[in-house]
């Protein structure tokens, strides 16, 4: 994520979360904290196609609309679209997740699952073994995700979500850092690709 992603993150963290950070939480993370990583999944723009209408060449405003038109069509190509977004942070001994959300538009695509998976890989890279997190019990789909990753509830927080004093789960997914739970991240990476086919990671470009 860079800070010209944060505007985008911004509107999916608005239709994920019943409670949004204050303003300007992200560029702070981003610029401050050490010790967070946040990752995005974006759509590649489209090829450019010669199909698209092009506006009559008329004289006046007509033209003057049309200029218009086409400097907003150039902005918006190789424009790429934030469709998700993942925040981690990597205190000494472990990742902590902080958030994952995909575009309600977006969602059941396996976007979520790329985040999780790119964010474990992260943290093994980081030589974290263990990776922790809280989850709203009443998040089923979360935690189908984190569960398909490994993730076991270890603990309950009573009331944690300030919103509606929902309990949150912790759960946690821990040696990252042995071969075992390495070939399990290869093996679902596998699965993963053979699955959504043509999707780059580019962690830590
Ligand atoms: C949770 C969330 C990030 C999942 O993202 P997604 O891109 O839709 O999920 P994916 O398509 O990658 O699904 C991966 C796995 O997650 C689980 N899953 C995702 N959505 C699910 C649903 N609606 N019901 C059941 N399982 C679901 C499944 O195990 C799925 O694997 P499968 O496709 O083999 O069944 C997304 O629903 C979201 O943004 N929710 C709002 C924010 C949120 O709750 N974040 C988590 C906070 S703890």
């Amino acid at each position: 994520m860079t800070l010209e992603d944060v505007p985008q993150v911004e509107e999916i963290e608005r239709e994920a979360f019943p409670t949004t950070w204050p303003p300007s939480a992200f560029q702070h993370e981003l610029r401050h904290n050490r010790i967070a990583r946040y990752l995005v999944a974006v759509e590649e723009p489209e090829e450019a196609t010669d199909e698209r209408p092009e506006p009559p060449p008329e004289p006046g405003l007509a033209r003057l609309l049309g200029g218009m038109w086409r400097a907003l069509r150039a902005q918006g190509e190789g424009r790429e679209r934030v469709v998700g977004y993942l925040g981690i942070w990597l205190p000494a001994d472990e990742a902590h997740i902080i958030a994952v959300a995909v575009r309600t538009s977006h969602r059941r695509q396996g976007i979520g699952e790329l985040l999780l998976l790119a964010g474990l890989e992260l943290a093994r890279r980081e030589g974290r073994a263990l990776a922790t997190l809280e989850c709203r019990v009443s998040n089923l789909p979360a935690q189908a995700l984190y569960e398909k990753y490994g993730f076991k509830r270890v603990g309950l927080r009573p009331r944690y979500y300030s919103d509606n004093m929902e309990d949150a789960y912790v759960m946690a997914l821990d040696g990252l850092d042995t071969p075992a739970v390495a070939r399990r991240l290869g093996e679902l990476r596998r699965l993963y690709l053979a699955r959504w086919g043509d999707v780059q990671f580019r962690v830590g470009a």
